[in-house]
């Protein structure tokens, strides 16, 4: 990627033969997070010749996220398109999660716990009782406990929580050993990394050729993928009208160590919205419990902020107050890649040769097994799959181009309140 910030001056290695020369390949992928990964796994056991540029492969936001699976409990109004292929990818998860540690011989963090959202006051199950509702008129599967279901489903939950949605069907991973398993299984397909930076993209004749390394390597491929995250939308030699418009939104998040004292301490995903503001506390099986996340419009600053840590914190304490108990193990904050609508970008750029696969913002760890089936169809065969069709990149070219049509959501009255 060129980008303004300091760059490491890594290595180009591994080489493949091929009609395109000594550093020439079918397809390259400019970003080696999980979408790139995935993307590049997928083309290689497709047959394709695949390389992947990045310093650090499996870096990227996937060190930071949390990793919920959360269709259902992060539906958003408007968001209709995207949740089908929120769906689609989390219908793929098991399968793709028993291919990948079969492959890789890695532990991915799997886990099938379900999802508890619940409310600390009356404006919280307001919140709630809303998205409730939303998530009914949209078919999904969604329960409405009062508070004491809660706790007894979560005893380490505060007293004074007033309900909550049960969500059987909205899991989690660990995204940094998912990363390691992608970056294992692509080196077993065969897919080639360059690890260094990318300066820019070859363009000849209005097409994209491949890319020049920071240490001066040429790159030709057939086919390019930008899936820098972030970074997507500052690559330099792609034409401004084709850059992908992606920013960057900083999440800030925490890491507790549970001791075996403690466990179990939360069984499942444990979310709410406290005064305006979303916590989420994800517990993994091996005693790490992940407590997220801010989100905020500012650039490219990736800075831990007091304000930040302390508000997770507060909002966290306040929903399960034992947390204060457990030694604090890490700080971090990462970007998502956010796009005007909040969905991706996937397929064909309006650069003949281009493909993006960006913009994931909230969803990229869910995304990652429909994105790279999706990316891989569409380098095999030229054709993008039906369910990537809303989010082709073109829906945001200067160009006229068709709307996109938005799935209406059936209309059904609110349901009664019910006691906490
Ligand atoms: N999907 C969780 C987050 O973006 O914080």
């Amino acid at each position: 990627m060129h980008v303004s910030h300091t760059r490491s001056t890594g290595t180009t290695t591994g080489t493949i033969t091929g009609t395109t020369g000594p550093t020439g390949s079918d397809v390259l992928v400019i970003g080696g997070g999980i979408i790139g990964l995935a993307t590049a796994w997928r083309a290689a056991q497709r047959g394709l010749r695949t390389a992947v540029a990045d310093p650090e492969p499996g870096g990227g936001a996937a060190q930071v996220a949390a990793g919920m699976l959360a269709a259902v409990t992060e539906l958003h109004y408007g968001e209709q398109t995207l949740l089908g292929l929120n769906l689609a990818s989390a219908e793929r998860y098991p399968a793709f999660i028993a291919e990948l540690e079969a492959e890789s011989g890695q532990d991915t963090g799997y886990r099938a716990c379900g999802t508890l959202a619940v409310a600390l006051d009356a404006d919280d199950r307001a919140h709630l009782r809303e998205l409730h509702a939303l998530q009914r008129r949209s078919g999904l599967d969604s329960q409405w406990l009062t508070g004491r279901e809660c706790r007894r489903l979560e005893p380490m939950l505060a007293p004074g929580v007033r309900g909550g949605l049960r969500v059987d069907g909205d899991h989690q991973v660990d995204p940094r050993r998912l990363a390691a398993a992608l970056v294992t299984a692509c080196e077993r397909a065969g897919v080639v990394f360059h690890r260094d930076w990318v300066d820019r993209l070859s363009v000849v004749r209005d097409r994209a050729t491949g890319a020049v390394l920071a240490d001066g390597t040429e790159l030709a491929a057939d086919q390019v993928v930008l899936a820098a995250g972030s970074l997507s939308g500052r690559l330099a030699g792609v034409p401004d009208d084709v850059l992908p418009p992606v920013r960057p939104v900083k999440g800030q998040l925490l890491r507790l160590t549970v001791p075996g004292a403690y466990a179990p301490f939360l069984s499942r995903t444990v979310r709410a919205f406290v005064r305006g503001s979303h916590v989420y506390l994800v517990p993994r099986e091996n005693g790490e419990l992940v407590v997220g996340a801010t989100s905020e419009e500012l650039g490219w600053d990736t800075t831990v902020t007091a304000g930040g840590v302390y508000g997770l914190l507060r909002d966290a304490h306040e929903l399960v107050p034992g947390i204060t108990e457990l030694p604090l193990t890490e700080t971090r904050a990462g970007l998502r890649p956010c796009s005007p609508d909040n969905a991706p970008l996937l397929g064909p750029s309006a650069l003949p040769g281009l493909h993006l696969a960006t913009g994931h913002y909230r969803n990229g760890v869910l995304l990652t097994p429909v994105t790279g089936d999706v990316m891989a169809t569409v380098l095999a065969t030229g054709e993008l799959p039906e369910e990537a069709r809303p989010f082709t990149p073109r829906r945001f070219s200067p160009v006229p181009h068709e709307p996109v049509p938005q799935e209406p959501v059936p209309q059904e009255p609110v349901p009664q309140e019910q006691p906490a």
